[in-house]
């Protein structure tokens, strides 16, 4: 999705009523309790990655839907807000320069690290292990099996 579109869209996002009866009926107690805590772009944007999957690919089972709603999970580790985002994104088209910076900018450090970092929440909640290896290889260059290229491909276009 355009990078510009993508902010105003996180400016204006908004959870629903409806939004937390689908994670109701989805998620336990303590896996509830982590979502939360992202921010409500973060939210909006899990909840979306985890819509389309169902939408587009008719995905039932568990494992990926749940991939989707925590993959980003460890952005929690910092306040990233929509602009420290658009700035992250930028920077990462820089590679040399994000990991240079990522020593003064603690969110760039948590940006650039998310995939490990949601991996090790993950953990922490108590998601198996495919769950974690899903989250953790979300964004390879080379993703290694369909779901993970179906994740990749909703991620992209929420
Ligand atoms: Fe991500």
């Amino acid at each position: 999705m355009d990078r510009i579109k993508q902010y105003f869209k996180a400016k204006r996002a908004k959870i629903y009523e409806k939004d937390y009866k689908f994670l109701m009926n989805f998620l336990n107690d303590k896996e509830l309790e982590y979502f939360k805590k992202l921010p409500v772009y973060e939210k909006r944007h899990s909840l979306d990655v985890c819509y389309y999957l169902i939408d587009k690919y008719g995905i039932k089972e568990h494992d990926l839907l749940k991939a989707a709603i925590f993959h980003d999970i460890g952005k929690i580790k910092a306040e990233i807000t929509p602009f420290k985002k658009a700035i992250a994104v930028i920077f990462n088209k820089f590679p040399l320069l994000a990991n240079f910076l990522e020593r003064y900018f603690y969110f760039l450090k948590i940006y650039n690290n998310h995939t490990e970092y949601s991996a090790q929440i993950c953990k922490e909640i108590g998601l198996n292990e495919r769950i974690i290896d899903i989250v953790k290889h979300h964004h390879d260059k080379i993703p290694k099996d369909e779901d993970i290229i179906k994740l990749q491909e909703a991620d992209e276009r929420n």
